[in-house]
């Protein structure tokens, strides 16, 4: 125990370099596990440490907290299923900004009781070692930051927890008066926030965090629910910050760099997905609603435009690819809604079997989520080594044979790379289109996400095969089979 007492820092450090060997190992799957473990060795130096560093704790609390924390922890994620995933993280996200925010109550009404036993009597606190009643500046600023970060954090993230899980309380809103509402939400919170720091006046402090609760909510409230991954990892870096600005308040080295780097690594995935979306950070945040706004397949004004597209069956396709020498399969949303990833994995086995090359071909926002396609076909168990990101398999297209697109659609539309006038012109796309012969299960021609036709269905090389993605994959794997169906 006193061990641990007099070296809290060094076990900081170690705890500290865990967490940077947690997120390295997070960057594949072939170390993620081994970078989870290190996360899991990195946490418990870190509740242990600061356990015993603390002052006088009260055990029952800390032990019972604890408990529970494990006990929901435990069942959560033993039963959340894959696809409830990101609304799962959009909540956790919420608990560390409420924590932050109890935690600068906490700490401010401590201070404040010590402030009022001074002023009774100072001797008593100057024989218990307490020679100071006011919070110096900086830590106001801290707890100023902590609890706003942390309001704005917490409400956000129940939005958009309910907005993923589709409740009906977490509605989008839109109109004129969102915008000036948020900015005056905004000043308000801030002006509070200074009267506080500036005077210690504690109505100002809590209007300031009941300001900074609202303005959390109507900030994320108008985005719409196809962008909500990226509030989420954005909210993700806001909690690590909130978690670092505590950390200075309660002078715990660990909180302060695990809190960094969970704040900084959440803002450059949040750029990534932004990139690979084609959009800004602010143009999801205040742009207003996208997604699940799916125009019809339609020309410039809205009229319906018909356009001609080849259409074949299982059969056919399944000829074909046992046929060829090379297949890249290029999995989309669809793949992950029809729960097709198992049926996938042995479509790629019986073609294996056949002679054929196999690998997939993955874009950095195929899906709804982050890593959305890996982890399905991890859960299938494909081959990491089958599975390449854009960058690596791109140029391999115009040497492929059959590509074959399952639940894709705006990550192929080549209007990325062709149509100056798209919205998407300018996104990165996997460039299926420069294959030999394409195919493209899904179950109609419909848009995907973004609402937009897409030119690679009318190509001449492109065979669509109608239907849901699981039912077709498999199907397919019986023609090859040679059973038909
Ligand atoms: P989408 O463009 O959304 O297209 C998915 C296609 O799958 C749809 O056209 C749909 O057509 C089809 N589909 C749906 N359910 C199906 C089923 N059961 N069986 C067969 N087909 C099915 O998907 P994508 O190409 O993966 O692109 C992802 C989009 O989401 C991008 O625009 C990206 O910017 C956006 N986004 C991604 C993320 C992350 S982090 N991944 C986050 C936010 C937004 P039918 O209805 O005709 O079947």
């Amino acid at each position: 125990m006193e061990f641990i007492r007099e070296n809290a820092n060094w076990l900081y450090l170690i705890g500290a370099i865990l967490f940077i060997l947690t997120l390295r190992g997070l960057s594949g799957p072939k170390t993620a596990i081994q970078g989870n473990r290190y996360g899991m060795i990195a946490m418990a130096i870190a509740v242990v440490t600061t356990f015993f560093v603390a002052n006088n704790p009260v055990i029952w609390m800390i032990v019972g907290a604890m408990v529970l924390g494990a006990i929901v922890g435990i069942a959560r994620a033993r039963t959340v299923p894959m696809t409830q995933m990101p609304e799962t993280v959009a909540l956790m996200h919420s608990l560390v900004g409420l924590a932050a925010v109890l935690i600068a109550i906490a700490a401010i009404l401590h201070n404040n009781q010590i402030e009022d036993l001074f002023k009774q009597n100072p001797q008593a606190l100057l024989a218990a070692g307490i020679e100071q009643a006011h919070m110096s500046k900086v830590h106001l600023f801290e707890l100023f930051v902590g609890c706003f970060v942390g309001a704005i954090t917490f409400t956000a993230s129940v939005f958009a927890y309910g907005k993923l899980a589709a409740k009906k309380w977490a509605k989008t809103i839109s109109g004129g008066w969102v915008k000036p509402v948020q900015a005056l939400l905004f000043i308000a919170m801030l002006a509070c926030g200074i009267i506080f720091f500036t005077t210690h006046n504690m109505q100002a402090f809590w209007a300031m965090t009941v300001l900074a609760l609202a303005f959390g909510w109507v900030w994320i409230a108008p985005v719409g629910g196809g962008d909500m991954p990226v509030v989420v990892s954005l909210l993700n870096s806001f909690s690590g910050w909130a978690a670092a600005g505590i950390g200075f308040t309660l002078e715990n080295n660990m909180l302060i760099v695990a809190g960094s780097l969970v704040g900084s690594s959440g803002a450059i995935l949040s750029y990534i997905m932004c990139k690979a979306m084609n959009r800004s950070i602010i143009n999801v945040l205040f742009g207003g609603a996208m997604g699940g706004s799916a125009v019809a397949a339609s020309g410039e004004k809205g009229e319906q435009v018909q356009r001609n597209y080849r259409s074949g069956s299982a059969d056919d396709a399944g000829f074909l690819m046992s046929n060829a020498d090379s297949v890249v399969i290029v999995p989309g949303y669809g793949m992950a809604q029809g729960r097709a990833q198992n049926a996938v994995k042995e479509l790629c086995e019986i073609l294996k079997e056949q002679g054929v090359t196999v690998r997939f071909a993955i874009h950095p926002v195929a899906g709804r989520m982050p890593g959305h396609m890996n982890v399905l076909l991890a859960e299938a168990d494909v081959a990491y080594e089958d599975i390449l990101e854009m960058d690596e398999i791109n140029s391999d297209f115009p040497a492929t044979d059959v590509v074959l697109v399952i639940g894709a659609n705006d990550v192929v539309n080549p209007a990325a790379k062709d149509d100056p006038g798209s919205p998407i012109y300018g996104m990165p796309i996997l460039e299926a289109h420069k294959a030999r012969t394409i195919m493209v299960i899904k179950r109609s021609m419909a848009t995907g996400y973004a609402g937009l036709d897409n030119d690679l269905f009318y190509n001449e090389k492109t065979m669509m095969i109608f239907g849901d993605a699981k039912k077709v994959v498999e199907d397919m794997t019986k023609a090859i089979n040679g059973g038909g169906h």
